[in-house]
C-alpha cells in the first residue's frame, strides 16, 4: 500500500508512520514515567533501573522510526524472533542493491506498524524486573470504565431478551441475532489505535441508534451467516458441535459486544461451543490479551449492576464447563498475511478449520486477510483472500485503511464523492462473508 517512492504523501499509512506511529510510542514512555514509583514500590532500585531502560530503549526506537533508520533485526530470544527476522530478510531481499536496506518509511506500512509493536514488546522484556508490564494496559482499562453505562445496558438488552432463547420465533431469533452482529460491528469504532491511544469509549445506546447505522454498512453479507447458522442448527440435532470461532480484536467495549454476541449464539443454541482467538503480547493498543479477557469478565461479574453482573457469572461458567475456549498463538502477533497461516503455522490453521464459522473482528484481521494490498474496490473477497479458506468466514469490520474489496462497480466512486474518508474513519462498516453456504 505504501512502498517507497510511490507513497502518496498524504495517504492514511504515511499520516501512521509520520504521526500516529511516533505519538502511540510517546504515549508509551509517559506510561512508563507514570508507573515510576509502582515500580519502585514493587521491586526497589532495580525497578527504577527497569523502567528507565525501557524508556531509553523505546526512545530509541521512536527515533529510529522518525529519522527512518534501516529496521533492524530483532534481538530478544522468544519463540517468535527467528520467524520475525526470517521475515525481515525477506523483506530486504524484495529490495534491488541500489535501495539499500528495508527502511521505515520505504518498507510495507503493514510490515513497520507490526513491526513497531513486536519492537515495544522486546523493549519491555529486556528490562526485567518489569517485563510483563503492559503499556496500554491503562487506556484499555479506560476505556471499559468510560463505557461502563453502554456495557450495562447491552447486558441488560441481552438478560431481557425473552428466555428461553432457543424458543424465540425464527424471524424474532434472526433479528435479535441482526442486531447484536451490528454492536458487534460498531463495536469495532472504539480501538485506541486509530485514536493514538487517546480514549475512545462508547457513551451511548447502540442498540438503538442501530437503525440510523444501517446505511454505512456498504457490505452487508448478514443473511448468508443467518442460513449458515440456521442450518448448522439444524444438522446440530444429530451432531454434537457446532463450533463458532472469534478473532478477537480490541478490549473494552468492543470486547463486551463480542461476548455479547457469542452469549447470544450459545443461549439461542445456534452454537454449541464459542472459541476466541486473542493476542499473546500487547498489541496494537487495544487488542485482546488473555489478561484482558479474564480481567474484563472479572470486573463484569463484579459490576454492581445486577443484569451485567449476570452476564459475568454466566461467562465465567462457560468458561469452566469448557463451552467457551480462549486461545492465543504466536501467529496472530506476526506480520504474515493470512494466506501464509497454512506454512507458517498448520496447527491453528487445523484448528481454525474445525470451525463451523469464523468471525475476523476489526480492521486488523481484515488487512491481513486481504494481504494489505492494492486491490481493486470490486475484486471479489474469495480472491482478495489468495486461498486462505479454513472454513465459512466473515470479516466483521469498521473500515480504517485504504482497503477495501468486494463492492459493487460504481460503488466506491459513489462513497468517495458524498465522503472522501471514507476508507479511514472507522464510520463505514462491512460484514463480508466468504464460503459455502
Ligand atoms: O493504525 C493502523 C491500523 O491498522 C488501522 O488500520 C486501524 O486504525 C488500527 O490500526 C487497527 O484497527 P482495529 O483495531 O480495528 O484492527
Ligand atoms: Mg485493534
Amino acid at each position: 500500500l505504501s512502498r517507497g517512492p510511490k507513497f502518496q504523501s498524504q495517504s492514511f499509512a504515511y499520516l501512521t508512520i509520520k504521526d500516529r506511529m511516533p505519538q502511540i510510542l510517546t504515549k508509551a514512555i509517559d506510561t512508563l514515567h507514570r508507573h515510576k514509583s509502582e515500580f519502585f514500590e514493587k521491586h526497589g532500585e532495580e525497578g527504577v533501573e527497569a523502567e528507565k531502560k525501557a524508556i531509553s530503549l523505546l526512545s530509541k526506537l521512536r527515533n529510529e522510526l522518525q529519522t527512518d533508520k534501516p529496521i533492524i533485526l530483532l534481538v530478544d530470544k522468544c519463540v517468535d524472533t527467528d520467524i520475525w527476522n526470517q521475515y525481515l530478510e525477506y523483506q530486504q531481499s524484495l529490495l534491488s542493491e541500489s535501495d539499500g536496506k528495508p527502511r521505515w518509511f520505504f518498507s510495507s506500512w503493514l510490515f513497520v506498524e507490526c513491526y513497531m509493536y513486536r519492537r515495544i514488546h522486546e523493549a519491555i522484556i529486556q528490562s526485567p524486573p518489569i517485563h510483563d508490564f503492559d503499556v496500554f494496559k491503562e487506556s484499555k482499562d479506560e476505556n471499559f470504565f468510560e463505557s461502563q453505562e453502554s456495557i450495562a445496558m447491552l447486558c441488560s438488552y441481552l438478560q431481557q431478551l425473552p428466555r428461553p432463547l432457543k424458543d424465540l420465533e425464527e424471524n424474532q431469533l434472526k433479528d435479535e441475532l441482526f442486531k447484536l452482529l451490528q454492536v458487534s460491528l460498531w463495536g469495532n469504532k472504539c480501538d485506541l489505535s486509530l485514536s493514538g491511544g487517546e480514549s475512545s469509549s462508547q457513551k451511548t445506546n447502540v442498540i438503538s441508534s442501530l437503525e440510523d447505522l444501517k446505511p454505512f454498512i456498504i457490505v452487508n453479507d448478514m443473511e448468508c451467516l443467518w442460513s449458515l447458522l440456521s442450518k448448522c442448527k439444524k444438522t446440530s440435532e444429530k451432531a454434537a458441535v457446532v463450533r463458532v470461532d472469534i478473532v478477537l480484536d480490541n478490549s473494552g467495549f468492543e470486547l463486551i459486544t463480542d461476548l455479547i454476541l457469542a452469549d447470544f449464539l450459545l443461549s439461542s443454541e445456534l452454537a454449541t461451543e464459542i472459541h476466541f482467538h486473542g493476542k499473546m503480547i500487547p498489541w496494537f493498543v487495544s487488542d485482546v490479551t488473555v489478561h484482558d479477557f479474564n480481567w474484563t469478565i472479572e470486573q463484569v461479574k463484579h459490576s454492581n449492576h445486577e443484569l451485567m453482573s449476570t452476564c459475568g457469572v454466566n461467562w465465567e461458567n462457560y468458561i469452566k464447563i469448557g463451552r467457551w475456549i480462549y486461545h492465543d498463538h504466536i501467529f496472530w502477533t506476526l506480520p504474515h498475511s493470512y494466506c501464509a497461516m497454512p506454512q507458517v503455522a498448520s496447527d491453528l490453521y487445523a484448528e481454525l478449520q474445525k470451525a463451523c464459522l469464523i468471525f475476523f473482528k476489526g480492521d486488523l484481521n481484515y488487512r491481513k486477510l486481504a494481504g494489505d494490498r492494492k486491490w481493486g474496490f470490486t475484486v471479489p473477497f474469495h480472491q482478495a483472500l489468495s486461498g486462505f479458506h479454513p472454513a465459512p468466514l466473515c470479516s466483521i469490520r469498521t473500515l480504517k485503511a485504504e482497503l477495501q474489496v468486494g463492492l459493487r462497480p460504481g460503488q466506491a466512486e459513489q462513497l468517495m464523492a458524498s465522503e472522501p474518508t471514507w476508507l479511514t474513519t472507522g464510520k463505514f462498516g462491512v460484514f463480508q462473508f466468504d464460503g459455502p453456504l
